[in-house]
């Protein structure tokens, strides 16, 4: 199951208290969820969000014994402010955001995550609408599709990679993980002591399959919007493209504005300790945003 990241600095953070409400805007497999819930026992809320069905089914399983206390939808952080509004629900005391994936969904071989299965090019967190890695691959022209692979990937070989996956894909030879894969490794060759050549190109489809940073752009937007005077944001990113828009989005709404307080002018990483336990959150950066 998938190992909450940064989850003691979350709940410390966040702060729970009996009688509050609090949103996780992408619950995963619901374990910052749980933990709120237990914090701010005996009867405050956690209202919660994730656009991958499957992830919302197995949340409801886990969570069933909070009752009341605990409800949750089908959609994305980026809708949930309409979500809340149309619910009746009139701000709320905090708001937790863990971007990306989780490993439940990284490891399912049925979801095109990783190169380390051969699965089919989907890469959608949300299996019940939009488009899929190949129809993104079918439908991108080589130069948008060099363009993400550059932008989202951060990957210099960007062109010739793009070039290759364009020919696949017209041939028809490009239509799994494994092939994707091998393919860019073909391109751009692989040295052992570097990350493996895909990992970027997997990490670019996926941004652009789900729209991960027009979402995250909307959920800055958004949701400070709905916090409570002393509410606070808590927004965990595993990348430099999503710190960068969460950094700049705190530090503008702090200055702007006397409401808000950026608690974190830099970001609070895993400890030594949770690394060496969860590689996966090696990575990991967290930002508070605190509404005066
Ligand atoms: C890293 S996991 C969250 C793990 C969670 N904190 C836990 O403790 O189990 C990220 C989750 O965000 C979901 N997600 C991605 N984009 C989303 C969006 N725009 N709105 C809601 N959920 C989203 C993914 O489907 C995934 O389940």
């Amino acid at each position: 199951m998938h190992q909450p990241v940064l989850i003691k600095e979350v709940i410390e953070f966040l702060a729970p208290h009996p009688g509050g409400v609090y949103v996780d805007g992408s619950l995963g497999a619901g374990g910052y969820a749980e933990a709120i819930l237990e914090a701010c026992s005996p009867d405050g809320r956690l209202l919660g969000f994730d656009i991958d069905e499957e992830s919302i089914n197995r949340v409801q399983v886990r969570l069933k014994t909070y009752g009341e206390r605990f409800r949750c939808w089908h959609a994305g952080y980026h809708e949930s402010k309409a979500v809340l509004e149309t619910s009746g629900v009139d701000g709320v005391d905090g708001i937790v955001l863990d971007l990306g994936l989780s490993s439940d969904q990284l490891e399912d071989p049925g979801r095109g995550f990783s190169f380390k299965f051969s699965s089919p090019l989907d890469m959608r967190f949300d299996r019940t609408k939009g488009k899929s890695a190949e129809d993104l691959l079918k439908c991108l022209s080589e130069s948008d599709l060099a363009k993400i692979i550059y932008e989202y990937g951060e990957e210099p070989r960007s062109r010739r990679i793009a070039k290759r996956l364009k020919e696949a894909t017209k041939k028809g030879t490009l239509t799994n993980t494994q092939e994707l894969s091998d393919l860019v490794m073909k391109t751009v060759g692989y040295k052992r002591s570097k990350i493996h050549p895909a990992t970027r190109v997997f990490q670019a489809l996926r941004i652009a399959v789900n729209d991960e940073l027009g979402n995250l752009k909307k959920g800055l937007e958004d949701l400070p919007t709905l916090l409570k005077k002393q509410g606070r944001l808590c927004i965990v990113s595993y990348h430099s493209l999503e710190d960068r828009l969460v950094k700049l989005a705190f530090k503008e709404r702090a200055r702007q504005s006397e409401r808000w307080k950026n608690l974190m002018p830099r970001p609070l990483r895993p400890s030594v300790e949770e690394t060496r336990q969860n590689p996966r959150s090696r990575s990991a950066k967290m930002r508070v945003i605190e509404a005066l």
